[in-house]
């Protein structure tokens, strides 16, 4: 019996293995980056998402009409809503992402997802795999990048967190091995860790901060972090103008709340899971993780969102309305400036940092002590239209 359960563990990880190989070989395949200046249109898919998704989405698509509504007139930008990334429909199919669904996204360029409802062991939906993960995934968005930026305490970090590996790539293909014995996976490749740390060498070289932090746990984890801080150096010999540190990220999430010391950090770069967990910390001192955009960027492919999730509570109690737009905004001004919609984005940025961080007029508390998002979002509008916007900002970043 019990060299038949061995057996049985011992081929599922034969199966993974041979799995992440392919898949090694695959990313040894150099493939071109897209250039957006060259497509008419560049194909926008949305997704409207669960939860508190479809009410955040309607204020994102009020500013991008704003900001790029004449691109659209013009033909240089197509928005095309993907409907069946719903759980609902998720659940029924029993999928992550429903292959027409997977077909829909493939045929877009860049994607702008609300956020969806990931299930979750004895849930109220199938425990089926998280949609952003397979999304991740299936098209190879391997940096997940983050900012965060608290001026008034000199805070400035820009985040890069592997996407496509660590605790997550296999995250639903553990193995229940007996009733007592249940084992995840980790998977850390040499070019999985080469390329996101690559990314936030060219950042902080391109954006003169010329420091990189990279966190892992090297220490405990030694295979895989062994491999993701190896490959840190080598990548690091390659640019030697850069300063660059190990941290771990136990110490790495205490300094973050320490004032003094946490201004020191940049650029970060860091395994899966850890990158999750850190920028969530990371989100909380600029107001929380309703105000933190994120850009998931592929070679082929890149994908917007809301850091935060599609908050059922909130809609269950009845607070939908209250729920802060402002991530999936961000995130829309991160997607205009990937596909070179330099100027837009960067009054967006400013109308944000505005509204949402300095000057504060209008206040979310995702409750009734608060605005809504609808009134929030109109402040904003008045902002990007502000001719004075520049200035405003100047000030108010003081
Ligand atoms: C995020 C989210 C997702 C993640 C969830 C919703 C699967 O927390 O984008 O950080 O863990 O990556
Ligand atoms: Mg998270």
């Amino acid at each position: 019996m019990s060299s038949e359960i061995q057996e049985k563990a011992g081929s599922h990880l034969a199966n993974l293995v041979a799995q992440q190989l392919q898949r090694v070989e695959k990313m040894k395949q150099a493939e071109d980056w897209t250039d957006y200046s060259e497509l008419a249109p560049i194909i926008i898919g949305v997704c409207w998402g669960d939860g508190i998704g479809p009410i955040i989405s309607q204020e994102t698509q009020r500013v991008l009409e704003v900001l790029v509504g004449d691109q659209v007139e013009a033909g240089k930008i197509e928005f095309r809503t993907i409907e069946g990334l719903t759980i609902e429909n998720r659940a029924e199919h029993m999928k992550a992402i429903p292959d027409d669904v997977l077909a829909e996204l493939k045929a877009c360029h860049v994607i702008l997802k609300a956020p969806t409802t990931t299930p979750e062991k004895g849930g109220p939906y199938p425990n089926i795999e998280s949609a952003n993960v397979a999304m991740r995934r299936e098209l190879d968005l391997f940096a997940n990048v983050r900012p965060v930026k608290v001026a008034a305490e000199g805070i400035d970090w820009m985040f890069f967190r592997e996407n496509t590996e660590g605790a997550y790539i296999l995250g639903s293909q553990g193995i229940q091995v007996t009733d007592d014995l249940a084992i995840d996976f980790k998977v850390i490749t040499r070019q999985g860790a080469e390329r996101i740390i690559k990314m936030a060498f060219e950042y902080a070289r391109s954006s003169g901060k010329n420091e990189v932090t990279v966190v892992t746990k090297a220490n405990v984890v030694k295979t895989t972090d062994g491999l993701f801080l190896e490959v840190a150096e080598q990548v690091a010999a390659e640019y030697p103008e850069v300063k660059w540190e190990g941290w771990y990220i136990d110490i790495m999430t205490a300094k973050l709340v320490d004032p003094k010391r946490r201004t020191q950090f940049k650029v970060l770069v860091l395994p899966n899971l850890y990158g999750d967990i850190l920028t969530d910390e990371a989100a909380e001192f600029q107001g929380g993780v309703g105000t933190a955009g994120s850009a998931n960027i592929g070679k082929r492919y890149a994908m917007f969102e809301a850091i935060h999730g599609s908050a059922p509570r909130m809609l269950a109690e009845g607070r939908g309305q209250y729920a802060d737009p402002s991530s999936l905004i961000r995130a829309a001004g991160m997607m205009l400036a990937h596909l070179g919609f330099g100027e837009q984005s960067r009054k967006l940025e400013m109308a944000l940092d505005i509204c949402s961080l300095y000057e504060k007029k209008f206040i979310l508390t995702g409750r009734d002590t608060g605005c809504t998002g609808r009134e929030f979002c109109d402040y904003l509008l008045e902002t990007i239209d502000d001719p004075a916007l520049e200035q405003r900002w100047q000030a108010a970043a003081e």
